[in-house]
């Protein structure tokens, strides 16, 4: 029996080509693995009225973590049209498949890696980097959210909150309201994820990124769980604080004084994308989607539709998802391997997609990576 079981997703667009690159990589490293596929996005909502088939989710069950390519998503009036004619008018309704990932494997922290590496010349400073720990499950993306606005929610917002009154005589229909909610619990894990990735990797300091002068409940609440955890269980590692939109004017003019950040679901999706674009953008970033029995690895970007079919695109930013993957497989010297060839493959910038501005294709960008991990540089 292979050491590893893992489910690769390729799913839409270019997501099927970046994983066929992460697969030449995988297949030179010779991992100890099983690798399982499974169906996953646009193509099985049309087909079933399902992106997330129930067969995928039980195989995933069955594995040890899972690579994911991107999905294709489209807004609510175009995903009913594109529903094979049997299923309309069912009132089925589409939803994200990867978040749908997230909520049902528990994958609450959300760690975006976002380093300059050298000779990269889309880097905005060769010193970058900086790890995003974004929380993956509740927040502003909880999915609670009306519209128009219940008249017994309205009531009891009346009753309760003062700051409502302003609202009173608005119509029903004028109204939508998305809820913010954090939990202790959601905090403090993210926080110690966070903490934790600072003290295993001898980073000085984790920088809580909210807005609690505002958002005095929700952002209060993180910010006083983030000073509790540090002051108990991380004395050695400094909490820093900023403000979101502070932190973005920081991060565009001192974005190396950065080490680890945390956040909240929506500030941090912000702030990732902010910091995925200081090191490269698109074709260089990935997430690994971490709870505390399974994982999802995936780049960025999504499935690219204007690209599609012409692997064309950079499939760094899978091959990074997949370094991350074997970081978490607990396979370390593998992962840094695979890091030394991505930063000789960067930095002597031959075999290079159109991002850099090269001419090279996606799969020969990974067979020159597989080839430099070989060679052992
Ligand atoms: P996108 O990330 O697919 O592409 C935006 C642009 O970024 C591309 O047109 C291309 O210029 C560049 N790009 C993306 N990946 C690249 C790569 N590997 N190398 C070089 N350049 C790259 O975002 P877009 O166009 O907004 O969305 C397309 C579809 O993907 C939509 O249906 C959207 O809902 C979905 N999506 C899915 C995600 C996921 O699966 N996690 C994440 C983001 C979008
Ligand atoms: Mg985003």
């Amino acid at each position: 029996m292979a050491k590893h079981k893992i489910a690769i997703l390729p799913g839409d667009g270019i997501g099927k080509e970046v994983i066929e690159a992460a697969k030449i990589v995988l297949d030179e490293i010779a991992l100890d693995a099983e690798y399982i596929y499974g169906d996953i996005g646009w193509e099985f909502w049309c087909k079933n009225g399902n992106p997330l088939p129930e067969r995928t989710i039980e195989m995933l069950k069955k594995t040890d973590c899972c690579l994911f390519g991107a999905i294709t998503s489209k807004p609510k009036e175009e995903s009913e049209k594109e529903l094979s004619p049997e299923l309309q008018g069912k009132g089925l309704s589409y939803y994200s498949p990867i978040v749908g990932l997230r909520q049902l494997f528990n994958l609450y922290a959300n760690m975006r890696p976002t380093k300059a590496y050298p000779g990269n010349p889309l880097n905005y400073r060769d010193d970058i980097d900086i790890v995003v720990f974004r929380e993956n499950t509740e927040g502003l993306y909880s999915g609670v959210e009306f519209h128009p606005l219940p008249d017994e929610i309205k009531a009891v917002l009346l009753k309760h909150h003062v700051k409502m009154k302003k609202f009173e005589d608005v119509p029903a229909e004028e109204i939508a309201l998305s809820c913010r909610i954090f939990t202790e619990k959601g905090c403090q894990r993210i926080i110690k994820k966070a903490f934790d990735y600072a003290k295993k990797m001898n980073r000085p300091c984790v920088t809580v990124v909210e807005k609690p002068n505002v958002l005095r409940e929700t952002s209060g609440l993180m910010v006083r769980e983030a000073r509790k955890i540090q002051k108990e269980e991380y004395p050695d590692i400094e909490l820093w604080e900023a403000n979101i939109d502070a932190m973005c004017m920081w991060l565009v003019k001192n974005p190396q004084n950065y080490s680890v950040l945390v956040a909240s679901n929506m500030f941090g999706d912000i702030v990732s994308d902010l910091c995925g674009q200081l090191v490269g953008g698109l074709g260089f970033t990935a997430g690994a989607n971490l709870g505390d029995e399974y994982a999802v690895f995936e780049p960025v970007h999504g499935s690219a539709p204007k690209y599609s079919g012409q692997y064309k695109v950079n499939p760094i930013a899978t091959l990074q998802a997949t370094r991350l993957m074997l970081e978490w497989l607990g396979e370390h010297d593998k992962a840094n391997r695979l890091d030394k060839a991505i930063a000789l493959n960067i930095k002597e910038g031959k075999v290079k997609t159109y991002d850099l501005v090269g001419t090279s294709k996606t799969l020969e960008v990974a067979e020159d990576i597989a080839k430099k991990y070989s060679a052992g540089y």
